[in-house]
């Protein structure tokens, strides 16, 4: 078998050889959105869309022309009057022009969600494959799996779009890095790492926009958000709220941590949009930041359109009190870059600061063209929709049989075998006869979506997931996952004594964490412990822990405890999770997902979470963030998880050395110039480095599954310098790729390395610089040394 990936030397290539339902959130009180379905939309029953005759002759409706001119000549055909309505999410129609009001706000982080006011279940689409949550499906560490999310999500959206229940413009995904375990929000990124986010963003985009699908006009399925920019990653902790939280973020963090999942969401996933947060990053507010905004046209390539998020531009003046007045906080967004405001403050405000002389009405047609030219893109004034690209998309194309089958894989991929003392996992039939689930949410498919759920549709809750392999009882053990009240123990204690086996469904949800929410305790809720504690000590075997949520959870007291056999995360799976884990439960699916996030103890709780550092900082007791550079104890680390095999490893071919003298350096033919660090290491500045692609190698490694079942399977590579560099990470991950190998068979991998990118480090100016000297290359317990020289 052979998978291919783009053959793009920062990829890898593999050869193997032997062959909640609807929930409306507001994000802010004093911006009232209402639910309602947008009347505006080209439903196919009853077409009202731009460019409709007699409407149509207008050049911005030809589509010979090239789009620039087409979005000039639509700016040039408005008043001042009729270009400030269409710059909130709310745009505005203009009949005289036959332009359709249009609403930006769609949201489909997981699966189309009605988050937003721009998406309805209520017209002849009813329900959307609701995928699992982003942090399990990163779990999976396949990128073509998370393509195939992607794609399914972009058809359900051009189908809603077509059925009238939908906008084109969907705002996902959450880039973020998932700095801190107690972030509401955490959930819905791509964890901790920041390759990962970053490859994350561009499998995701590029299979949402579907230009792929397009051919050479160029064009879009739907347009994709990268949010949001940046540094944000805290709600509601102690005296700090999202709303008005300054991020102190120093230029070494920032370029090797909080930035790149941007760069790749827009330099190669090539998203359409990107949305300013409502932070403040080292005194600025992101939206009003014009290096920060200028930074992703200038240097990355972006073409898109800027939105803030909804309200950021209020937050500016009510809550970060940066700007004096609201035509203020708008002149300083507009004149920063930023093109529309999701809120209402660039409606009502724009022309104060325009009468001001603040900004200029050649500032709005920047903002207009940037968000015409992408409306353009999609098609939008091409007329009837039905009769262009992806017009035929409509009802039958959502909740496929195929969407469903992906929803239930994504799950299966994800889920992460944490404990499994003596194989108590998988489960036989034919040894065992019945089971007891016990849990709040064990019998509640509802709790399975996390946020930005939409109404998914077939979901599974994992007591009916297991109801076909076995005769199940369940007994909710705790009201809910609050679990305040040990009412309900004795009833999970006695249907957990009859049964032969005993699952007990533990965790977070949204009560927990949430937009808006942030934990203040890294440990199960409420008596939750306890719940566990009595059922695994009156069960006469040893039990299976399944964890819901998506922070990392301090379940040291369920590690060490023998009565608890095998732990398993779920995170949250989705609509099909229920069958996922009964699949795993059982032995048909053998689980091979690897957290995303580090586990941390619950001393981790005591970190100030305003503390933006990666780094730590013994001086001040500062642990650090995240694998690469946290320094103390973990519950479960970044990248761990079992299978039912044992997979060993082999390096077939690596290198020992790598010269650098043949590829001269930018400035001329000379040599490069060697600089020393502090400690007296001595390194060169990446970006003197003529050709890159010179030094650019091969990893062979073998892998052997010794195990008696095929196993899909993450490699993760990491590297490290081998000599101690302050600030440097402890180690990093280079790449990862998910395999197929078979029971009692050795696969060969190739990864190619990039020295400039893989080996390469981020100093206190951020600036990237390649150390010289041996760096280690590291395969769980396997390390092989290579020598970097001029
Ligand atoms: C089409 O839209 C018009 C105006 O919005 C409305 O009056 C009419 O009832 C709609 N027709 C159908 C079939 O939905
Ligand atoms: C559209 O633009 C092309 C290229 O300029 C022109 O030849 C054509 O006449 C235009 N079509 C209409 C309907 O105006
Ligand atoms: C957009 O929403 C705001 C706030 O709800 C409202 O005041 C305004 O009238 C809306 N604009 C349009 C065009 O619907
Ligand atoms: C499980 O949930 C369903 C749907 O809410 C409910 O009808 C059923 O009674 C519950 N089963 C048990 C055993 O509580
Ligand atoms: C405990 O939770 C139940 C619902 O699960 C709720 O009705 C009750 O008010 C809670 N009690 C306390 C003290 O929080
Ligand atoms: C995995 O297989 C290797 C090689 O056969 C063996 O040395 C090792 O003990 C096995 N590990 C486990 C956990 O079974
Ligand atoms: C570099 O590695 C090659 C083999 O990979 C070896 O032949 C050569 O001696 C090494 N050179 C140095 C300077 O270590
Ligand atoms: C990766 O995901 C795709 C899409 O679901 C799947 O077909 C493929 O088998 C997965 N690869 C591995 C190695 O599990």
């Amino acid at each position: 078998m052979f998978q291919k990936w783009p053959w793009n030397w920062n990829a890898i290539i593999i050869t193997l050889i032997f062959l909640k339902l609807l929930t409306i959130f507001n994000r802010k009180s004093h911006f009232p959105i209402t639910s309602t379905a947008p009347s505006s939309h080209p439903f196919k029953s009853n077409q009202s869309f731009s460019c409709a005759p007699p409407h149509h002759s207008y050049p911005f409706c030809n589509t010979s022309l090239p789009i620039k001119t087409r979005a000039q000549s639509l700016i040039s055909l408005l008043t001042l009057h009729e270009k400030i309505q269409l710059l909130a999410n709310n745009a505005s129609s203009i009949p005289r022009l036959g332009l359709s009001s249009y609403e930006w706000w769609s949201e489909s982080l997981h699966g189309i969600a009605a988050n937003g006011p721009g998406v309805s279940f209520s017209g002849p689409i009813r329900a959307a494959t609701s995928f699992p949550q982003v942090l399990l499906t990163t779990a999976s560490f396949n990128k073509s799996l998370w393509f195939s999310v992607g794609r399914a999500i972009g058809f359900e959206g051009r189908a809603m779009y077509n059925e009238g229940q939908s906008g084109l413009t969907f705002w996902a995904p959450n880039i973020n890095i998932f700095r801190d375990p107690r972030w509401g929000r955490g959930q819905e990124t791509s964890g901790e790492d920041p390759m990962v986010a970053s490859a994350y963003a561009v499998e995701y985009v590029k299979g949402l926009q579907g230009e792929d699908l397009v051919g050479g006009d160029g064009g879009f399925m739907v347009s994709a958000c990268c949010k949001h920019y940046t540094a944000y990653d805290l709600e509601n902790w102690g005296d700090f709220r999202s709303f008005s939280f300054n991020a102190m973020v120093s230029k070494q963090d920032m370029e090797d941590t909080y930035q790149p999942p941007f760069q790749s969401c827009i330099e190669e996933g090539r998203a359409t949009c990107l949305m300013c947060s409502y932070n403040r990053v080292n005194g600025v507010p992101s939206c009003a930041d014009p290096d920060l905004l200028q930074r992703a046209r200038r240097d990355w390539g972006f073409k898109g359109y800027i939105t803030s998020d909804c309200d950021a531009v209020a937050v500016i003046y009510e809550d970060h009190k940066y700007a004096k007045a609201p035509e203020d906080a708008v002149a300083d967004v507009i004149k920063a870059g930023m093109d529309i405001n999701c809120g209402t403050y660039l409606f009502g405000y724009t022309q104060l600061a325009l009468e001001q002389g603040q900004i200029q009405e050649e500032d709005i047609n920047r903002a207009l063209s940037n968000l015409f030219s992408v409306q353009l893109l999609l098609g939008l004034f091409n007329g009837d929709p039905s009769s262009g690209h992806f017009g035929k998309l409509g009802k039958e194309d959502v909740c496929t049989l195929e969407h469903k089958k992906l929803a239930i894989d994504a799950a299966r991929q994800g889920i992460v075998l944490l404990k499994n003392d003596k194989n108590l996992l998988p489960l036989k039939q034919t040894t065992i006869t019945s089971l007891a689930i016990i849990g709040p949410s064990a019998n509640d498919s509802s709790q399975l979506g996390g946020d930005y759920t939409g109404v998914p549709c077939n979901p599974i809750s994992l007591f009916e997931g297991l109801q076909p392999y076995i005769k199940t009882t369940y007994a909710s053990g705790c009201g809910d996952t609050r679990c305040n009240s040990s009412d309900g123990f004795a009833e999970a204690v006695q249907i957990s004594r009859e049964a032969d086996a005993v699952v007990v469904v533990a965790g977070l949800d949204l009560s927990q964490e949430d937009e808006g929410r942030d934990r203040t305790s890294l440990l199960l809720p409420g008596k939750q412990m306890d719940l566990i504690s009595a059922v695994s000590s009156a069960s006469e075997r040893p039990i299976i822990l399944i964890l819901l949520g998506g922070g990392p959870i301090d379940v040291s007291f369920a590690k060490v405890n023998p009565q608890i056999g095998s732990i398993l995360w779920i995170g949250y799976p989705g609509e099909a999770g229920g069958q996922a884990a009964a699949e795993i439960i059982f032995g048909d699916f053998n689980p091979g997902g690897r957290l995303p996030i580090t586990w941390y103890p619950e001393s981790f709780s005591s970190v100030p979470m305003n503390d933006m550092s990666l780094r730590p900082d013994p001086s001040r007791g500062y642990p650090g963030r995240t694998y690469r550079f946290y320094t103390g104890e973990v519950v479960y680390e970044f990248g761990y998880g079992l299978t039912y095999s044992n997979i060993t490893y082999k390096f077939i071919s690596v290198p020992d050395n790598i010269t650098l003298s043949n590829t001269a350096s930018k400035s001329g033919p000379s040599k490069l110039t060697t600089h020393k660090t502090l400690d007296g290491i001595d390194y060169i500045h990446v970006n003197e480095i003529a050709s890159c692609n010179l030094l650019k190698f091969e990893v062979q490694i073998s892998v052997f599954n010794h195990g008696d079942m095929d196993a899909s399977h993450v490699i993760m590579l990491f590297g490290r310098a081998s000599t101690s560099i302050r600030g440097a990470p402890q180690k990093t991950l280079i790449e990862f790729t998910r395999v197929h190998t078979e029971s009692l068979n050795a696969i060969q991998v190739n990864i190619g390395i990039d020295p400039c990118k893989h080996f390469s480090i981020v100093n206190d100016d951020g600036v990237k610089i390649l150390p010289l000297g041996n760096h280690l290359l590291m395969l769980e317990r396997l390390e092989h040394s290579i020598s970097i020289g001029l």
